[in-house]
């Protein structure tokens, strides 16, 4: 297995690509299950829940090849409708299919997920909306099984705004007979990336990116053809690099609009953000000032980037409060930070952080996706080496991470252990 091992405190220098978003490119992929043509999807980050997708679009029958960032695929020959424990169990998008599938060929079998690192991730809201849409589910030996020969147009009003499940949700109704409308609907950029690109197949999609979606169902879709958006936690997560080392990195492909409120937050730590282009600049403080957060759905700050920012809070020169309003149990990362030098408390649902002037490198191991780039942070910043284990976590998220944060100067290196 692979570590990261990195030699911090070098303040990071240069310009750093941001690659397509991995919760873009899932849904995207899935939606083409939706269409009887050959689809086309460039800007396809190269990471392993992404070769996942690709395999679970094979075991359905999809003829799929994947080309320098460009996903081509065939779903003309679909011969199975199932999303197997094994895939399932490894990538908790795959559920994503389950809308699609059904759809398309009135039958799906899709494997529930099981709980995860971050807290109990239940399904039921995407089950209760295919509901409403007239589909009859029953559970057997762990797998969903849905049925309805046509889905029909129906009301759903979301108990809370799941992005998985308006995107399962969006896929279904677009092939159903009839409208549907979805209240509280999941407004994050990757939701509106799939109504438009749903749109671009034939879809009539109105008013995604707002709470309330109205779609009104076609009989058929044509294939995609679309580009995948920049991902803004990958950007994110370059922004938090050059303020955490005090240095100065043009993040291309960040975009302002995604990003609002981690710009706003990191302004108030002290950063200095900039837009050129498609592109921010970040200046990073000399030392960060404490700031407190409270992670939310789009436009909120993301839950995503609660890891990555917590790192940052561990150097302040006063006292910072990060409550997690999304996940149960997202504070995996505090142990490994403390291993670090940094002094955290939880309370409940929220961690209490007394900035250090200094984060010491220690053997740490990664727990889940963002955890994992936390503790890079956190090693960037820190004295001494910093041993990071465990990254098939970061693997699933995060294309070629040490390479990038190398050339913008950073002391960091794969190894086998
Ligand atoms: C997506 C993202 C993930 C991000 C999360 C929140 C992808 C592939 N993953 O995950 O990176 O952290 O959004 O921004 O896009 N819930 C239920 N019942 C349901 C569905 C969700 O109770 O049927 C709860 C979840 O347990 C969680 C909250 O709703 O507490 C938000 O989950 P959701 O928005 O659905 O996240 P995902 O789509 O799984």
């Amino acid at each position: 297995m692979d570590k990261i091992v990195i030699n911090g405190g070098v303040p990071l220098h240069g310009e750093v690509q941001v690659s397509g978003a991995k919760n873009s490119a899932l849904p995207l992929l899935f939606s083409t299950l939706l269409s009887d043509g050959v689809s086309e999807i460039t800007n396809v980050p190269v990471l392993r829940d992404i070769n996942t997708a690709v395999k679970l679009l094979g075991e359905l029958g999809a003829d799929v090849t994947m080309h320098d960032h460009c996903c081509r695929i065939d779903s003309q020959r679909i011969q199975s409708i199932q999303a197997s424990y094994e895939l399932v169990k490894t990538m908790r998008a795959s559920v994503l299919v389950l809308g699609p599938l059904l759809a398309r060929f009135g039958h799906a079998r899709v494997s529930l997920p099981g709980g995860c690192a971050i807290g109990a991730r239940p399904i039921n809201l995407h089950l209760k909306g295919l509901e409403a849409l007239g589909a009859t589910i029953r559970i057997d030996h762990g797998y969903v099984e849905a049925t309805a020969p046509r889905l029909r147009g129906g009301r759903i009003s979301f108990d809370l705004p799941t992005v998985g499940g308006t995107e399962n949700l969006l896929m279904a109704a677009a092939l159903a007979k009839g409208e549907t409308v979805l209240e509280n609907a999941a407004r994050e950029p990757e939701v509106v990336q799939l109504a438009q690109a749903l749109m671009s197949m034939g879809a009539h999609i109105e008013g995604a990116g707002t709470a309330i979606v109205h779609i009104q169902g076609v009989d058929g879709l044509n294939p995609l053809h679309c580009r995948v958006i920049p991902d803004r936690i990958e950007a994110g997560t370059f922004m938090i690099a050059a303020a955490i080392t005090g240095g100065d990195v043009l993040v291309k492909g960040a975009l302002r609009k995604d990003l609002e409120s981690l710009i706003s937050k990191l302004t108030e730590a002290g950063a200095r953000i900039s837009e050129e282009g498609d592109a921010l600049r970040v200046i990073g403080p000399k030392r960060p000032k404490s700031v407190d957060i409270r992670t939310n759905v789009f436009p909120g700050f993301p839950t995503d980037m609660q890891a990555q920012f917590m790192a940052l809070m561990t150097l302040t020169e006063g006292s910072s409060r990060i409550s997690e309003t999304v996940f149960e149990n997202r504070f995996m990362h505090v142990c490994e930070l403390q291993r670090m030098g940094a002094d955290i408390l939880i309370d409940g649902n929220s961690a209490i952080i007394r900035g250090v002037r200094q984060l010491t490198g220690a053997p740490v191991m990664a727990t889940d996706l963002r955890a994992s780039a936390s503790l890079i942070l956190a090693g960037l910043a820190a004295e001494n080496t910093t041993e990071i284990s465990r990254i098939y976590h970061l693997d699933r998220g995060y294309e070629r991470i040490e390479k990038k944060l190398a050339t913008l100067g950073a002391r960091i290196r794969r190894e086998r252990e």
